[in-house]
């Protein structure tokens, strides 16, 4: 949902060729994000010396702009550079670059609508922005009634105009001593919505500032010197290392731009501001509050943090041997199952009963078993995960479970309650649906726990309490190894929320050797890639398929439909087969496709007598079953049949999605489109 990049060298000698590669790459590893229209704007001449102290402007950056993905704006940026005499040689020992690729929300994916967004010709204020202001339809009335002109649709136009309209201002008397950090400042008083947003200023060369609310924003800190000390601290607004030492600076969307060059990452604040000058980094907090009455550069509180370092390789985010983000994501999950499971399953010796430790929780796991409902809360895939897990969670608990998707729950503004748990299931942590549903539970007091692949996210600090699902970075749109994680880390959860009873033992004993022996099935269950290719085949040209399924693997229906839908761009449909009879039953016929989902549970029978039905209309099935299974869900019928291996049925849909993941996976490429970057959609929807 956009992405926002940022590079800033400091002493250090680079040319504009490397300075380009750095921003480019930044953008392609954020391209998930969004991948409509992409931006860059960089310095036109070497500004290094001039004074960044309140200075007279320096020339006019560049801004390339253009509608598409990043390789667009590559090809374009170095045509446009041919047919001038900019040189790509040209060294800087400071450099102040922004970058931006778009997922389109206010305005058709076209240049002008593509960031950075300027305030003027001569791009005086120049910003790149991830989230959307709510408010921009008055701040442009206003800026408009002060002879400003707009040229986009973009919600974001209104920042860099109210910029250079707080600067001029500031400034028009001949006192030039507002500092770039005033000036944004005054600007985020005036914003409403989620933001992430870097700016760049031809008045404040060589300069950076970053500021966020409520879209994410990551600083990376590669310091070039011997003695640059591990985990810096900031020390009076600056770091301790000197800050004459040369470095260079990123600021990213998302940590995964920043790992190949750094692992030392600072993730910003809701609330603050990031100054990057003269080689230190200051931050300062935005007081709300303070703001609204009218102060508009009162001293804001410096912050001081330290460092973090990434757990993150870089060989974790690229694509390895395969061709496609999702392929490698599928064939990995046996291995990010292995790491969301690593250090929680404890099999005890002869006299220790097999136990869960879910440390995230432990402090909170009394008042869990004592709340009067579980409220599972999350959007697309996370919600279907939780779905997945509600049987297990409702069976080992005895506590009411409820499913809300984040959007319904806020259009509703359902009930919610001090003695409910609400859990929120995200893959990123910044869905902005599934955020706005957690400030509604925790305003009504509800337990909250989150469950999350993003450490830091929001939703990971503004729980309170939660697991991280461990599953690795991903990056294909589509999600696959999150879901798989997000079931299992589920299915641990009711283990310890039912660890307390004697009743259940001996099942929960079952299901953990059952998560013990899960990375190997999945491994098994792998290996029907081919058979899933030539399923694909089959289906290449039809428009539509449905999934029947029920029990625990309702939800694998639900989840290997909308896989189907949004990368293969088939119309495809997850459907309760308890529901068959009610309405989906008049669309058989011998010409649609439909997976009916028959593997051995409790709702075996019952769906031997859904396919007997739709065999009785012809209708044309591909039945997945346990292994061995094939002669008995096919008695009388014929049809496809795909096996796979059998787990304890609480672990099944973890299984049973596998091959579903691969048929979508596979009918997008041989249907010709982009699998890890689908039409329309982007990962991390930080917008409502
Ligand atoms: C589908 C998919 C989406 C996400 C949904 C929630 O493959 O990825 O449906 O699951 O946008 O995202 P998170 O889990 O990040 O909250």
């Amino acid at each position: 949902m956009c992405g926002i990049f940022a590079y800033l060298n400091f002493n250090v000698k680079k040319e504009r060729r490397y300075i380009l590669q750095v921003l480019f790459n930044g953008l392609r590893r954020l391209e998930y994000r969004g991948y409509d229209s992409a931006g860059i704007a960089i310095d036109s001449d070497n500004n290094s010396s001039s004074s960044s102290e309140n200075s007279v402007a320096s020339s006019p950056p560049l801004v390339f702009r253009r509608e598409g993905n990043i390789e667009s704006l590559v090809k374009s940026v170095y045509h446009e550079v041919a047919e001038t005499d900019l040189n790509l040689e040209e060294s800087f020992s400071i450099h102040a670059g922004i970058a931006h690729t778009r997922w389109a929300t206010h305005g058709e994916p076209a240049p002008r609508n593509s960031h950075p967004q300027s305030s003027d010709d001569g791009n005086e204020f120049l910003v790149v922005h991830n989230g959307v202001i709510t408010n921009y339809e008055v701040l442009k009335e206003t800026l408009v009634r002060h002879g400003f002109t707009f040229e986009s649709e973009t919600d974001t136009e209104v920042i860099p105009k109210l910029a250079k309209f707080v600067f001029d201002k500031a400034t028009e008397g001949g006192d030039r001593t507002v500092t770039f950090s005033q000036v944004v400042l005054e600007v985020m008083r005036h914003l409403e919505g989620a933001y992430a947003l870097i700016f760049k200023s031809r008045h404040y060369p060589n300069e950076l500032i970053a500021c966020k609310r409520g879209s994410p924003l990551v600083l990376g800190v590669k310091e070039l010197t011997e003695d640059a000390s591990n985990g810096s601290l900031f020390h009076d607004d600056k770091f301790v290392s000197k800050n004459g030492n040369p470095k260079e600076l990123f600021l990213s969307s998302d940590a995964n731009a920043l790992v190949e060059h750094t692992k030392k990452v600072l993730v910003i604040e809701d609330g603050e501001v990031v100054h990057l000058k003269d080689g230190g980094v200051s931050i300062l907090k935005f007081d709300n509050d303070k703001g609204k009455h009218g102060n508009s550069f009162a001293r804001p509180a410096s912050v001081q943090r330290a460092l973090s370092v990434l757990m993150m390789e870089v060989e974790q985010i690229n694509k390895g041997k395969y061709e496609h983000y999702m392929q490698k994501e599928i064939h990995e999950q046996p291995e990010s199952l292995k790491t969301t499971m690593r250090g929680r399953l404890i099999r005890g010796g002869s006299s220790k009963a097999k136990t869960v430790l879910l440390g995230g929780l432990k402090d909170h796991l009394k008042t869990i078993r004592r709340s009067r409902r579980i409220v599972f809360i999350g959007c697309g895939t996370s919600y279907n995960a939780a779905l997945a897990a509600r049987p297990i969670l409702e069976e080992l608990s005895g506590i009411p479970v409820t499913m809300e998707i984040a959007s319904d729950l806020l259009d509703r503004q359902g009930p919610i309650y001090r003695e409910d748990t609400a859990v929120f299931v995200s893959q990123s942590g910044e869905t902005a649906d599934t955020l706005l549903a957690l400030e509604y539970a925790l305003e009504n007091g509800a337990l909250c726990v989150g469950i999350t692949n993003t450490v830091g996210s929001a939703i990971a600090r503004h729980t309170h309490c939660g697991v991280h699902i461990n599953a690795g970075c991903e990056i294909g749109v589509a999600s696959t190894k999150a879901y798989t994680s997000q079931i299992v880390v589920m299915a641990m959860l009711a283990l310890a929320i039912g660890g307390d009873t004697l009743s259940n033992q001996a099942r929960r004993e079952a299901i953990i050797d059952g998560l013990f022996d899960l990375p190997n099935t999945v491994r098994e269950a792998l290996k029907l890639d081919q058979e899933m290719k030539d399923l694909a085949k089959l289906l290449i040209a039809e428009q539509s398929l449905l999934v029947f399924g029920r029990g625990y693997n309702y939800a694998t229906a639900l989840e290997g439909a909308l896989k189907v839908k949004e990368v293969a761009l088939m119309h495809s449909e997850g459907i309760l087969a308890g529901e068959m009879k009610h309405g989906p039953l008049a669309l058989v016929d011998e010409n649609l496709p439909i997976v009916v989902i028959a593997t051995r549970d409790a709702c075996f029978s019952k769906q031997q007598s859904v396919i007997q039905q739709l065999h009785a209309r012809k209708g044309r099935l591909i039945v997945m079953c346990s292994k061995g299974d094939a002669a008995a869900v096919c008695a009388g019928g014929s049809g496809r049949v795909i096996e796979v291996p059998q787990v304890e049925d609480c672990l099944q849909p973890v299984i049973n999605i596998i091959p579903l993941q691969l048929l979508a996976y596979h009918l997008t490429v041989l249907r010709g489109f982009n699998v890890d970057q689908p039409r329309n959609l982007a990962k991390s929807v930080t917008t409502q």
